[in-house]
């Protein structure tokens, strides 16, 4: 089978092709737009994405949000989490959070897939603790602020150990599981 990934980013469908290549699922990169809707909620942005996609006539195809979600910062920078690592960078995340105890936050990733005219809709989330300062040259985005477990940041870690406790393996597991349930692979 042939699966549509629709985002600007090839790291992503070579994060989803690793996955699911044990299952004879062909991952092709769609560059596109499509418009994210302004929202406290991914599940919002990739409802509206997955509808706005499929009546252009798109089919057979999975869409994402993730973001970090800080606590302490009332859920920022959340859905504008790509906004807020362009314009603040981890180095204005880390000044934010200056002088501030509750470190907690976390990270998660929503997919939307649909194929033919099933429709599934997953969010794996990764809990964890904003550190104080960045750490590792590993990952990507708020990799080098972000420890899952209070030790290690995700930058200090390999992809693969990333990819067991992420947002995004996670998000990714649960879809497997729901492809698998409606003998779709
Ligand atoms: P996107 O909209 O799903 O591409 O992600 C929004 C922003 O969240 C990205 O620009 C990244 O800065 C950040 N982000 C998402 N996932 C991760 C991750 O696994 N590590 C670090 N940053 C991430």
């Amino acid at each position: 089978m042939k699966l549509n990934v629709v985002t600007h980013n090839p790291g992503k469908v070579k994060e989803y092709q690793a996955e699911f290549s044990e299952f004879d699922v062909q991952m092709v990169h769609v560059n596109r737009e499509y418009d994210e809707v302004q929202t406290a909620y991914l599940e919002e942005v990739v409802d509206k994405g997955m509808k706005q996609l499929y009546a252009e006539g798109l089919r057979d195809f999975m869409i994402d949000d993730s973001g970090l979600f800080i606590n302490a910062l009332k859920g920022f920078p959340g859905v504008y989490s790509a906004y807020g690592q362009k314009t603040l960078g981890n180095k204005g995340i880390l000044k934010l959070m200056e002088g501030v105890e509750d470190r907690t936050a976390s990270f998660k990733c929503c997919i939307g897939c649909m194929i033919g005219e099933e429709r599934i809709v997953v969010t794996g989330t990764c809990p964890g603790y904003i550190l104080y300062e960045e750490r590792g040259t590993e990952g990507f985005g708020y990799d080098p602020i972000f420890t899952p477990n209070g030790e290690q940041s995700f930058a200090e870690i390999p992809i693969e150990q990333k990819n067991t406790v992420s947002h995004r393996g996670i998000a990714t597991a649960m879809l497997i599981d729901e492809l698998k349930k409606r003998g779709l692979i």
